[in-house]
């Protein structure tokens, strides 16, 4: 079964991917102050990049803060990120950073709330990922 867990702060974009693509999905809360979520199966991470230009900073505190917790960092299998090409060299570097720092694969980058293709294309790919 596929499970996403999701950050989507400012605009909701990646809220409407994720619900766009009607698959079981976990949201991290914007909030700092808000109880860790928690998960219990592996899972595919979801997160819009919040870099600004330069790069640094792409993986917004919330996610770190889940990820900074042993288990749900055990159950992570690969990320998706999203972000807008206009930031360049920065597209979605959010999970170019995620896949390096917890040696998962980075299964597809994809723009603003996602187009009707891409919500075939990670749909379609993470029911083969999950399959293999
Ligand atoms: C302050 C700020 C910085 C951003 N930096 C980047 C960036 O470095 N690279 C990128 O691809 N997108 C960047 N974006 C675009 C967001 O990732 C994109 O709009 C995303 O869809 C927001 O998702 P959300 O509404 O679910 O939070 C930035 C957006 C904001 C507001």
């Amino acid at each position: 079964m596929s499970m996403l867990v999701y950050f989507s702060s400012g605009t909701q974009n990646t809220h409407r991917f994720i619900t766009k693509t009607e698959l079981p999905a976990q949201r991290i809360s914007c909030s700092m102050k808000a109880d860790l979520l928690q998960v219990t199966q592996p899972f595919v991470l979801v997160l819009a990049t919040y870099a600004g230009g330069d790069g640094r900073g792409a993986v917004p505190k919330p996610v770190i803060r889940f990820l900074n917790d042993s288990t749900n960092r055990s159950l992570i299998r690969g990320v998706i990120a999203s972000g807008n090409r206009n930031f360049g060299t920065t597209f979605g570097i959010a999970g170019d950073v995620i896949s390096e720092k917890c040696q998962v694969p980075f299964l597809y980058r994809y723009e603003l709330a996602g187009t009707e293709d891409d919500v075939m294309n990670v749909r379609t790919g993470l029911k083969k990922f999950w399959a293999a």
